[in-house]
């Protein structure tokens, strides 16, 4: 059964397993906005599960909204990034669809890098799709709609077709705004023909990195901010904040295609000083947030503590 519209990247599975969706299809929606279209999909192909990814937390929660109010219950959503999910919520070879409806276009030549529909993202979707799956791209925007035809070509795993766009596709809300100014608007259907050699693999995850250690937590009274660099990304713990027990730590972690922000603590326990991760927000304990740990626990030890042991 359905537990949730919401998926925590610290307590699902990774892939999505049944646990998350019914038994159906599985259809991928990359930046639903307010979830219309979402919506509508999913009372068309009630037998569809699909899964939502969205990196507006506005939007992720006033989707959410209209999927209750309208009684919707195969959608799933995955607040984040779109290349996070299909790497490790996505099981290989299991999707059926993606839709993209009017991605944003970042039409600058030196942001195209930030562009969505990337040689990359095509070679890691042709390892997530069925065979005979495909991402069909709705946009209003010319330069982006040949961009993506370039670079999936230039995946050599897809082959294009560009018929009108269907008319389900041209009432987003971006849909609508760019109708009422008379813009134009352009469709492709990218279908795999071949699958990347490379797994991309899911993220490696770790079992809570944590530490006990001795002595007296000292009183922290102006944290300075600590920049902790690591093999895939950064890590900064920005601020300390006192607590009963002790402190907890903001750290914000960015690494590969996720960004947490989550806590660290230090507290006292019946066998010495916990140093970790708090559970506050169902943080997934990643090489990031394993590299903040170890820098808060060396930290201490320079504030003169000792180590009893150490898990990480
Ligand atoms: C121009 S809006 C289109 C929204 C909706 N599809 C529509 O047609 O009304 C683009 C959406 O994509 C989301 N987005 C951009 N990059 C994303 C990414 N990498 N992963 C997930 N969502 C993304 C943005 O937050 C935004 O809501």
């Amino acid at each position: 059964m359905l537990k949730g519209v919401l998926l925590r990247p610290g307590v699902c599975d990774f892939p999505l397993s049944g646990s998350s969706f019914d038994a159906g299809r599985l259809v991928l929606e990359v930046g639903f906005g307010d979830g219309r279209f979402t919506a509508q999909t999913a009372q068309m192909h009630p037998d569809w599960n699909i899964l939502g990814v969205e990196i507006s937390a506005g939007s992720v929660s006033r989707a959410i909204r209209r999927f209750r109010r309208e009684g919707i219950t195969n959608v799933r959503v995955y607040h984040g990034e779109a290349g996070f999910v299909l790497r490790n919520l996505v099981a290989p070879r299991s999707l059926h669809r993606v839709y993209v409806n009017f991605p944003d276009p970042w039409p600058k030549t030196k942001h195209q890098e930030n562009r969505l529909l990337q040689r990359s993202f095509f070679r890691r979707l042709s390892t997530r799709l069925e065979a005979g799956g495909a991402l069909l791209l709705t946009t209003d925007h010319h330069d982006y709609w040949k961009f993506a035809q370039a670079e999936a070509q230039a995946s050599q795993l897809f082959s294009t077709q560009t018929p009108s766009p269907p008319e389900q596709h041209l009432h987003t809300k971006y849909a609508l705004k760019w109708k009422e100014q008379g813009r134009d608007f352009y469709h492709a259907v990218f279908s795999k023909t071949g699958e990347d050699p490379e797994p991309w693999p899911v993220l490696q995850r770790y079992s809570m990195p944590h530490a006990l250690m001795s002595g007296t937590l000292p009183e922290i009274g102006v944290f300075e901010k600590a920049i902790v660099r690591f093999a895939s990304g950064t890590a900064v713990l920005t601020e300390a904040s006192k607590t009963s027990q002790g402190y907890y730590f903001l750290t914000h972690v960015a690494e590969e295609d996720l960004v947490q922000d989550l806590l660290l603590e230090a507290r006292a326990s019946t066998h010495g000083l916990y140093v970790g991760i708090s559970r506050f927000g169902a943080p997934l304990s990643t090489a990031g947030v394993k590299a903040a740990v170890a820098w808060l626990v060396s930290w201490l030890e320079g504030q003169g503590l000792g180590v009893i042991q150490r898990s990480y």
